[in-house]
């Protein structure tokens, strides 16, 4: 694969995260880490040479050209703020055209006054996630650099974003690796319709990040996941457009879910960028909500203080702590299937926006992240059930009083409510056998918000009266 030397004239390249480090790379290198200290890289800019807008508010001016499939993009709308690809090179099926939703029955459940919370709304993507920002952007770079094979390992939203964008633009082949029996049919069945090779290892994501890695590497195959710098910056723009649906207002708070904290990384960047460049005058603080059966950050951040320390991070300590956990055999575990992840790789860049941000880590348990999502399809979205760890946490550090009532507050609800049905109807169904069998050895006891099905026999009369009795 093309490899290139960074020269003085480049306005985009490669930069590793590690101050002390700092080595930089050419935009067309493919690398997921630095080559002289193993950090991770940033795809940086010199914005000095580069046409940034003076406000935000400029980018509105792109709605009236929604026929150019740049602008109609909710990603390459906000080109200016991740110019690394020619716009030519650009590969775009139109994601990102999503919605920040004001909620007051979830605002309610949480804590909040009216108004104050807001739900943006990822599941609009084309594939259903938040991952298609990241993906489109991510495959550009690919595309760029003449990739014909592209990787990931998945708990199931990445390998259906790399599936889609593969089966539509034909430019190269999916290849997948996801753990035995540890991602849903929502998200399988897109990846195999999509026509992706699916490598299925017997272990979890963990084992399966590793082996994608070892496997690109050894195949010269682009990875895909968000080790990849180019796939944080399409992230970036989900916190363009939460900004643009607050008229450029600042929110208080942004909560998201924490699995391989590639998005908490890349609103951390974005955040950093534009106080950088004048764009806005203050961030939001940024709370990562894990599953307590997933818990590292938490561990890590909240149990053992450790912290992004002006970049030099204490390795050994995460080191240690893996080793602790091979150990004991303690391998992720939660219902939220999508964030079940114990080795997250972006770990040293989310410190890094935990540091921007002044932000907070919660662990929120299955029952909670239930109990949430029933809240959120109550309210008429519907997410699946990573994405409601966000309003769990909200719940949590509300109760605590870390977030005050009359604070304003954007839950990122990652994923759409299909994408995991099981756990749905399992939470909602009449039948406590099924839900004890998909629920219950996650230590869910109760589902307090269930809406159950009212079984009738087929009979006009008896069907009648079970209307009128429950309405
Ligand atoms: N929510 C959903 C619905 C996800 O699919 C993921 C990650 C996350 C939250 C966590 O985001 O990794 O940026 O912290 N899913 C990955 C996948 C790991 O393979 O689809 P993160």
């Amino acid at each position: 694969m093309a490899t290139a030397v960074r020269t003085d004239t480049d306005v985009a390249f490669q930069r590793c995260l590690t101050p002390s480090c700092g080595s930089t790379y050419d935009v067309g290198e493919v690398r997921t880490c630095c080559g002289q200290c193993g950090g991770l890289l940033d795809v940086a800019y010199d914005w000095d040479r580069l046409p940034v807008p003076d406000s935000l508010r400029s980018f509105e001016d792109k709605w009236s050209r929604r026929n150019e499939p740049l602008c109609r993009s909710g990603v390459w709308r906000f080109h200016e703020l991740l110019p690394f690809a020619p716009p030519e090179k650009v590969v775009t099926i139109g994601e990102g055209q999503t919605m920040l939703s004001p909620s007051d029955g979830v605002a309610r459940y949480v804590g909040l006054q009216p108004g104050q919370l807001f739900l943006e709304y990822e599941g609009l993507n084309p594939s259903g996630s938040f991952k298609d920002n990241g993906m489109t952007a991510a495959f550009t770079h690919a595309h760029t650099i003449g990739a014909r094979r592209a990787a990931c390992a998945s708990t199931g939203n990445t390998s259906a974003s790399l599936a889609l964008y593969c089966g539509v633009s034909k430019l190269m082949q999916a290849v997948i690796f996801i753990g035995s029996g540890k991602i849903s049919y929502g998200k399988l069945s897109q990846a195999l319709d999509y026509g992706a090779l699916t490598v299925q290892i017997a272990g979890d994501f963990d084992d399966a990040m590793q082996r994608v890695q070892q496997v690109s590497s050894q195949l010269g195959i682009y990875l895909v996941n968000s080790v990849n710098p180019f796939r944080l910056e399409g992230q970036k723009t989900i916190m363009y457009r939460v900004l643009e649906g607050l008229d450029w207002e600042v929110p208080d708070w942004v909560v998201v879910p924490g699995g391989n904290l590639g998005n908490s990384s890349s609103f951390g960047k974005a955040f950093l960028e534009l106080l950088e460049l004048g764009l806005i005058d203050r961030v939001p603080r940024l709370a990562v909500i894990n599953a307590v059966g997933a818990n590292t950050l938490h561990e890590l951040f909240e149990v053992r203080g450790q912290r992004w320390n002006g970049g030099q991070v204490d390795h050994q300590a995460t080191t240690g702590y893996y080793a602790e956990m091979d150990e004991s055999n303690n391998r992720a575990s939660t219902i939220a299937s999508a964030i079940e992840i114990n080795r997250p790789v972006n770990y040293q860049k989310c410190l890094r926006a935990l540091d921007v941000c002044h932000g907070v880590v919660r662990e929120v348990t299955d029952q909670q992240i239930l109990d949430a999502k029933a809240q959120v399809g109550a309210s008429g979205l519907g997410c699946e059930p990573a994405s409601a760890a966000s309003v769990a946490g909200a719940k949590l550090l509300r109760a605590e009083g870390v977030i005050d009532p009359s604070e304003r507050v954007v839950c990122v609800l990652t994923g759409h409510q299909l994408k995991d049905p099981t756990a749905t109807v399992a939470y909602h169904t009449t039948d406590q056998q099924e839900f004890n069998r998909v629920l219950g050895s996650r230590g869910v006891q109760r589902a307090a918000f269930a809406n159950r099905a009212v079984a009738v026999p087929n009979d006009l009369d008896k069907i009648v009266q079970a209307i009128q009795l429950n309405s």
